[in-house]
């Protein structure tokens, strides 16, 4: 595992924006894992700069989501005005900016009418695609990664996911504004790859900022391996694996580069 400070979150989203491109030229249908929630931005906002500016060609890239709220997922060609999907936080934030073809595209659907056997589906599509190139991860609060909550299995696949309350409030703060939703409707589960699905990516770019992060930064870096904090498996994880961090949510490491 490789771990890279950088002075502050723009550099953070530029370094880790460059790994991805560098996976792209190399294999122009690589098979993208993607993450949602407000670390990731940056990184899309960069990538999106890539290829206005610089090409970066994302034509035959396919793409697979880490996860989705159970219950308000819309499909990408629906009205977005109410959703709080992630499906639409990634046309927003990424998809409608670069040249990826829909189709490529993959977030669990919260909507499903049997999430068990939609999860089922994913796994075989994500096998089916040859297996994900790179994983973009950031941490949760609790530790989580991807919505892999504390107790989740190291050898868990894609499920549905009771979410604590501690992600329901920090997720809570991101939803769309101003359409907004009330905390009651605040989604309760959610449909999200396993940490034995994600531990199969041949590569991991795990990023987080903030200071708010530097606790939980620390324990899964540092700290036991366990799944009390999922995203300790980092450790467990084999291949490659870069994690970008800005110095506020390094600062409580003993070992950095
Ligand atoms: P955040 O979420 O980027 O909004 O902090 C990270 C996560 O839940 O993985």
């Amino acid at each position: 595992m490789e771990i890279i400070v950088k002075t502050n979150d723009h550099s953070v989203s530029r370094s880790a924006a460059e790994i991805i491109a560098r996976v792209i030229r190399e294999k122009p249908n690589c098979v993208l894992g993607l993450a949602t929630g407000s670390t990731p931005i940056g990184t899309y906002k960069e990538l999106a700069r890539m290829h206005k500016e610089e090409g970066l060609d994302f034509s035959k890239v396919v793409t697979f989501n880490l996860d989705e709220y159970l219950g308000i997922g819309l499909a990408l060609d629906k009205s977005y005005k109410e959703d709080q999907s992630y499906a639409r936080f990634m046309y927003e934030e990424l998809f409608r900016h670069i040249n990826i073809k829909p189709e490529n595209t993959h977030v669990p659907n919260g909507l499903a009418k049997d999430p068990d056997t939609f999860c089922k589906a994913y796994e075989a599509a994500i096998q089916a695609a040859g297996g994900i190139d790179l994983q973009l991860l950031g941490i949760g609060g609790d530790g989580h990664v991807a919505f892999n909550e504390p107790g989740t299995l190291f050898d868990s696949r894609t499920h549905v996911q009771l979410l604590t309350e501690k992600t329901r409030q920090d997720n809570y703060k991101a939803f769309f504004q101003p359409a907004g939703i009330d905390w009651e409707h605040m989604p309760k589960q959610a449909l999200t790859m396993g940490v034995g699905t994600i531990l199969e990516a041949k590569e991991w770019l795990m990023i987080a900022t903030g200071a708010n992060k530097a606790e939980i930064v620390k324990q899964t870096l540092e700290g036991e391996v366990s799944p009390r904090v999922t995203a300790s498996a980092i450790q467990i994880f084999t291949r490659k694996a870069t994690v970008i961090l800005d110095k506020k949510a390094a600062a409580r490491l003993q070992y950095r580069r």
